[in-house]
């Protein structure tokens, strides 16, 4: 038996049925950019969320970049986020010439602590991008609030939480608009890369939609300058097929998580699911000591496991220029020396989550 991070062959073998004459379908209609399968997918996927619009653009990272430009963030805006993320997240940000604000983390959720946002804002933040974290909602209420009180956009990076709700709400459906990563291993993944825009408003969702296709609305009028980034007709019609399937995945992925808290829970900090919340573990993170001797330990008996995220965005030479040393955000540094993700997907088996937990507890006998 190989243990893998996400296994996406059992994944395969379990939708191959439905997928390949699917695929077959597409290739054959000759649809390949936008057509029928994106327009299904886009309305099944705003269904899905609860909101009006979803739009289909090439991957998460385009997703945040196109959100972000049609709120008509600029540069010189300033963008508040966490420091405890991937890197798309402020990445974008900087792409577009405005600035990163990082605000510390909550210790127990790992998401953005609301209570300490407003210390952050000044007269030229825009918009607070929090981020859902291995599939568990930032507390948006709080949220919301503050970014009421200031004026302020709220863009849900939803990349590790499609199909995770916050007091019984879709995350995703919870601000101004929502992206979305279909990166293959994500909790809805397709087979390549993928990404969705989410909103309420018609017109943001009309100018995300002009922004991704070259900022044109009518075949080459070009009312502004924008990127192209789109979301494959083989890939919705992937990605409609698996959305079907989502809610079990997720509720496994649950099950899976249950299993490894209660082996885990007198050896290691297991994650914390705030009551308000639904986690969909997109990631099983706990958090260790001697971490990187750990991951040695269960590499020699094949397991496989990953770090999200060894450095935090603060300190990485990409934002060199933010100026901000070591210390500036103490628990998402703390975190991020003692965090470890194992494996976990909705096709695990309980005698490998069995068989990883007690070569974790053997380590630390
Ligand atoms: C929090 C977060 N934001 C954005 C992205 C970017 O998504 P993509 O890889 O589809 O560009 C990811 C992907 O891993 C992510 O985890």
């Amino acid at each position: 038996m190989k243990i893998q991070m996400v296994d996406m062959r059992r994944q395969y073998d379990e939708i191959r049925s439905k997928v390949e004459p699917k695929v077959l379908e597409v290739l054959e209609s000759g649809y390949y950019i936008g057509g029928p399968e994106l327009k299904a997918f886009e309305e099944k996927a705003a269904i899905y969320i609860g909101v009006k619009h979803a739009i289909g653009c090439a991957n998460g990272t385009d997703a945040l970049q196109i959100a972000m430009m049609a709120l008509g963030i600029e540069p010189g805006d300033e963008i508040i986020t966490t420091p405890f993320t991937f890197i798309a997240t402020a990445e974008t940000i900087k792409v577009l010439g405005a600035k990163s604000v990082f605000v510390d983390i909550d210790p127990e959720t790992y998401n953005i602590d609301p209570e300490k946002i407003e210390a952050a804002i000044t007269p030229k933040t825009k918009a607070i991008i929090p981020v859902h974290l291995y599939g568990q909602a930032a507390d948006m209420d709080r949220i919301n609030e503050v970014a009421k009180k200031h004026g302020l956009f709220v863009i849900e990076d939803n990349a590790q939480g499609f199909g995770a709700k916050y007091k019984g709400k879709m995350l995703g459906s919870l601000s101004a608009i929502s992206t979305v990563s279909f990166y293959p291993a994500k909790n809805l993944g397709a087979a390549g890369d993928g990404g969705l825009m989410l909103t309420d408003c018609d017109e943001l969702a009309a100018k995300a939609r002009m922004i991704a296709n070259h900022g044109q609305n009518e075949r080459y009028k070009h009312r502004v300058v924008g990127v192209n980034s789109r979301l494959d007709a083989i890939q919705a019609a992937i990605l409609g097929i698996k959305l079907d399937l989502l809610d079990k995945w997720n509720s496994d992925r649950r099950s899976a998580a249950e299993r490894y808290k209660a082996n885990l829970k007198d050896t290691t900090i297991i994650p914390f699911e705030h009551p308000d919340n639904y986690h969909i573990y997109h990631q099983f993170s706990i958090q260790v000591k001697r971490r990187d001797d750990l991951q040695k330990y269960l590499a020699d008996f094949g397991i496989p496991s990953a770090i999200h995220y060894p450095i935090p965005l603060h300190l990485q030479h990409a934002f060199l220029d933010l100026e901000l040393g070591k210390g500036s955000f103490p628990i998402s540094e703390k975190v991020a020396e003692g965090i470890i993700s194992l494996p976990i997907h909705p096709h695990i088996t309980e005698a490998e989550i069995d068989f990883i937990s007690d070569k974790i507890k053997e380590f630390y006998s």
